[in-house]
């Protein structure tokens, strides 16, 4: 039986993906924007294709087909911690536009729990 293929939006350096491949998944795309975390992740999972770029200039048409979308979009402005009055989606926004292009079987998205919500 193959492996479902996984793809890692904001994998930094690959703590989700490394329970998707200990698990047995085949990650097949990751995508990160910080180029130190992209390093870590390469040396950590050197048989993925690892792309380091903005995540908002990137197409989902550009990502390839999946079976799994996992990721870890910025938590900093939903945080509890988060003492402005203001905070951006656009990123979150992005991850689901991916999803509902590449129209996977499974999707995980990790966020802060305790996040602000849009009524705050
Ligand atoms: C919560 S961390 C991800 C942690 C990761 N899942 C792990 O297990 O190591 C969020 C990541 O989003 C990345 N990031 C922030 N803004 C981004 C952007 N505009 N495009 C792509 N990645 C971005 C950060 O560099 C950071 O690595």
């Amino acid at each position: 039986m193959r492996a479902l293929k996984v793809i890692d939006l904001f994998c930094g350096c690959g703590g989700f993906s490394l329970g998707f491949d200990y698990a047995g998944f085949e990650i097949i795309y990751a995508l990160d924007n910080w180029e130190t975390a992209c390093k870590s992740y390469q040396v950590n999972f050197p048989q993925v294709d690892i792309y380091c770029e903005d995540a908002l200039n990137v197409k989902p048409s550009e990502i390839p087909n999946c079976d799994i979308v996992i990721g870890s979009p910025p938590c900093q402005d939903f945080s509890v911690a988060n003492l402005k009055k203001s905070y951006d989606t656009a990123l979150i926004d992005w991850f689901w536009g991916v999803v509902r292009r590449k129209n996977p079987k499974y999707v995980i998205m990790e966020e802060v729990p305790q996040g602000r919500k849009a009524s705050d």
